[in-house]
């Protein structure tokens, strides 16, 4: 055995290439195992990727003592169950995002990984990019003074035959919500590591074009816990996907951005933005497979180091838990129709 950490990799449907990719592309890190209870997915995975181990049952691949570390890559309503059996069997577990769709799924996860002594980590590849981290730092750092207004339009489009494309997409059971759960989660976490996490929330949310049981169209009125105030929208219903637009105003500067791109950075200080340079490109915006591998893998290798030296990955299940929340506030309050106060 390799001093490399053995990764087992559980659900080889689409996001699992961006696992191997990564696992492939970390010095610290080795594919031992695949699973899927579909055989043909995980025979099909391993022989393109150098013939690992085959599973249909996680919890035989959960008995390999090469397998240190397993990605979770399955359905998201399955997310902490798979891994709560993980972390009995003493492996570390990387869970593809959102880590689980309930806060108490969530919550016993986070607390069996605790017991058991093994590292919960979740995957956000948007918060290892330096622009997102630089937009991190400069709200975080008062940069914009007394933050004001905080606000995401998050515009996609995802076809019916999308949501046919496999019977857990855009169920509650399963998927957990749609256009936020699935596709916003990602700008939500951003909203909530950049502006810090909301008090309250007035929302409203449907499905307005597509026959699925979740919304495909979401807004919501925020309150910040700093005192800011923000608007948030989300769908996957939109014609030619406009993409995601997220917005910091502050008393003493705003940044905007389109996209990935940086369109206004102004600052009192006259500083103006920096210099960024990064492989990972892409927004998913249209289409879910139009997202780079360097967030994965960077995400990847520190889960690999943060097990070697027994200190907490970049994103751990408890940090992870917040854009779940902040969502199933925004469920809750359109299910109510009066603001909900959080936390939850
Ligand atoms: N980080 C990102 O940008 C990103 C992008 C796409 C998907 N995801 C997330 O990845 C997860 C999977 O999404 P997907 O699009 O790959 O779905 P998918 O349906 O293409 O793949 C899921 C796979 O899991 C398998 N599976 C189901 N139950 C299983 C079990 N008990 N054990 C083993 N395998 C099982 C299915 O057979 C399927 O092959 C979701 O939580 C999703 O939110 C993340």
């Amino acid at each position: 055995m390799s001093g490399a950490v053995g990764f087992g990799i559980i659900g080889c449907g689409v996001i699992a290439p961006w696992h191997v990719a990564g696992i492939k592309g970390s010095s610290n890190a080795r594919l031992v195992a695949v699973c899927d209870i579909i055989p043909e997915k995980a025979e099909k995975l391993a022989a393109e990727n150098g013939n690992p181990r085959v599973y249909t049952d996680h919890r035989k691949l959960l008995e390999d003592p090469e397998v240190q570390a397993v990605c979770v890559c399955t359905p998201s309503g399955l997310h902490a169950k798979v891994g709560i059996d993980a972390a009995q069997a003493g492996k570390h577990v990387l869970s593809e995002k959102p880590i689980d769709i309930t806060l108490e799924n969530i919550d016993a996860f986070i607390a069996e990984t605790k017991k058991a002594g093994v590292n919960l980590g979740c995957i956000f590849q948007r918060r290892t990019q330096p622009l997102w981290i630089a937009v991190h730092d400069a709200v975080q750092g008062g940069k914009l003074g007394k933050m004001v207004l905080a606000d995401a339009y998050i515009k996609y489009y995802r076809s019916q035959e999308y949501y046919d494309s496999a019977g857990w997409r855009g169920t509650w059971e399963m998927d957990g919500g749609g256009a936020l759960m699935n596709q916003g989660v990602h700008c939500v976490d951003l909203m909530r590591w950049i502006a810090g996490p909301p008090s309250t929330i007035y929302a409203r949310c449907d499905h307005l074009v597509r026959k699925i049981e979740v919304e495909d169209t979401a807004v919501a009125a925020i309150t910040y816990a700093s005192g800011a105030f923000g608007v948030l929208e989300g769908t996957t219903s939109v014609w030619n996907a406009p993409g995601h637009r997220l917005e910091f105003h502050g008393e003493k500067g705003n940044i905007l951005l389109e996209g990935e791109r940086i369109v206004k950075w102004e600052t009192e200080d006259g500083e103006g933005a920096p210099e960024l340079v990064d492989p990972q490109a892409g927004s998913a915006s249209a289409n879910p497979v139009d997202i780079g591998k360097e967030g994965h893998r960077r995400q990847i290798s520190d889960f690999a180091a943060s097990i070697v030296e027994g200190r907490q990955p970049m994103i751990p299940g408890e940090e992870a838990r917040g854009a779940v929340e902040f969502i199933l506030a925004i469920y809750e309050s359109s299910r109510r129709g009066e603001p909900v106060k959080l936390p939850l």
